[in-house]
């Protein structure tokens, strides 16, 4: 059967890194089957400018229709001063919310290729391999009430809510528990129950659900130690599932031990399976238009999208063997670059994988 495959470039690198992941989806198709079909659509700043909305009723519509979505990046400095619905970062944060998006995976691994580039030591980051599972659609990104007002003295006030209910803890426990229970059988969950309501309900249901897996081992941690055992001794972990804010800021602490935010894929899924697949960085206005940004990120997005939704596991090991083999042949993008390395641009990055895969 056919699947329907949604490419969403969004802003900045976004549309620079999709060309190339849509590269490497085509000539799975071309060389090795995959039974594809690909369609795109408007998200964030840019479809802000052609629609008046970072994500348009029609862009919506297909994204619910699609199997999965190939997401690539949005914002930008362009729209930072749009009221907030109508920025494109609203569009995603929408996007995640229609969908159902609620777990987040974001694999931080090193390719031994890489140990240099990462900001910590070799002997502390080598085989490194760690999963994030982040929940997506609750907690503060969306708790009400959430506004900006004035208190009674004329002062600016602004305010946000963090604020779980159980089952949403319930089913992003579940899907960490079942992804620790394939992986290592450890599950650290990371919360500031020592300070917030929210997080000892967080860490009480996390608790409960522990004794329906008895071969998972949880352990709890506080969200300021995790973030420093992560640049201390990140091997320590396994899998770590966290709330929506503390999963976005860990994430990121992440990709550096990995080398570069550049490397890092994402899995959004719904109950189903469903995702939406995309990098884990943004749309790094600094470097966009400039042929620069690496794309491996959401070539390994890809990757995920074959294993986790197109049930493709085979596909999914050549795309990853791919670019180890890349990395091997001493190609980087500037991101991962070192003295005895050749730079590449995204294009040539990208056609190299591609190549690879021929
Ligand atoms: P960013 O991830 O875009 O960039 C942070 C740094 O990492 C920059 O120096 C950038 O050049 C570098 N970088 C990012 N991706 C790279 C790649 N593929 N190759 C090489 N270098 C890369 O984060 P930011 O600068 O904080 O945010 C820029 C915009 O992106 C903001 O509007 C933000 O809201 C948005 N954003 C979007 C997403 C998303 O679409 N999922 C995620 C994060 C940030
Ligand atoms: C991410 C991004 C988004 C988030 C923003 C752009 C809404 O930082 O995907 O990590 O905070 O979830
Ligand atoms: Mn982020």
């Amino acid at each position: 059967m056919t699947s329907r495959i949604l490419v969403m470039p969004g802003d900045g690198v976004g549309p620079e890194i999709c060309r190339e992941a849509v590269r490497v989806l085509d000539v799975l198709a071309h060389d090795h089957g995959l039974d594809i079909e690909l369609d795109e659509a408007l998200v964030g700043g840019a479809a802000v400018d052609s629609a008046g909305d970072p994500l348009p009723e029609d862009s919506l519509a297909a994204a619910r229709e699609a199997d999965a979505i190939l997401f690539g990046a949005i914002g930008g400095p362009k729209w930072d001063s749009q009221p907030r619905d109508k920025r494109p970062e609203s569009g995603l944060l929408r996007l995640r919310s229609e969908l159902g998006l609620f777990a987040n995976l974001r694999p931080a691994i090193l390719y031994s290729q890489l140990a240099h580039a990462s900001s910590l030591k070799k002997e502390i980051v080598a085989g490194l391999d760690i999963m994030i599972v982040r929940e997506l659609t609750g907690g503060i990104y969306f708790g009400k009430p959430a506004g900006q007002g004035t208190t009674d003295a004329g002062r600016r006030e602004a305010w946000n809510t963090m604020r779980y209910d159980e089952d949403e803890i319930v089913r992003i426990g579940r899907r960490a528990f079942e992804i620790a229970r394939a992986r290592g059988g450890r599950l650290c969950s990371v919360d500031k129950a020592n300070v917030l309501d929210v997080s000892q309900l967080w860490r009480d249901v996390m608790n409960e659900l522990a004794t329906a897996y008895p071969d998972v081992e949880l352990s709890h941690m506080y969200v300021d130690n995790a973030a420093m055992q992560l640049v201390r001794a990140p091997k320590q972990f396994d899998t770590i599932v966290t709330t929506n804010l503390f999963g976005d800021i860990l994430s990121d602490t992440a990709a550096m031990l990995t080398g570069s935010i550049g490397m890092l894929p994402s899995a959004s899924l719904d109950a189903a399976g469903c995702g939406m697949y995309e990098p884990v960085h943004g749309s790094a206005p600094d470097i966009a238009g400039q042929g620069v940004a690496n794309p491996l990120a959401t070539i390994l997005s890809v990757a995920m999208m074959l294993r986790y939704t197109l049930e493709r596991g085979d596909l999914a090991d050549k795309v990853e063997t791919a670019v180890g083999a890349v990395l091997d042949r001493g190609l980087r993008t500037r991101d991962i670059m070192d003295d005895e390395t050749q730079v590449a641009s995204t294009q040539e990055m990208g056609g190299a994988i591609v190549d690879m895969l021929r």
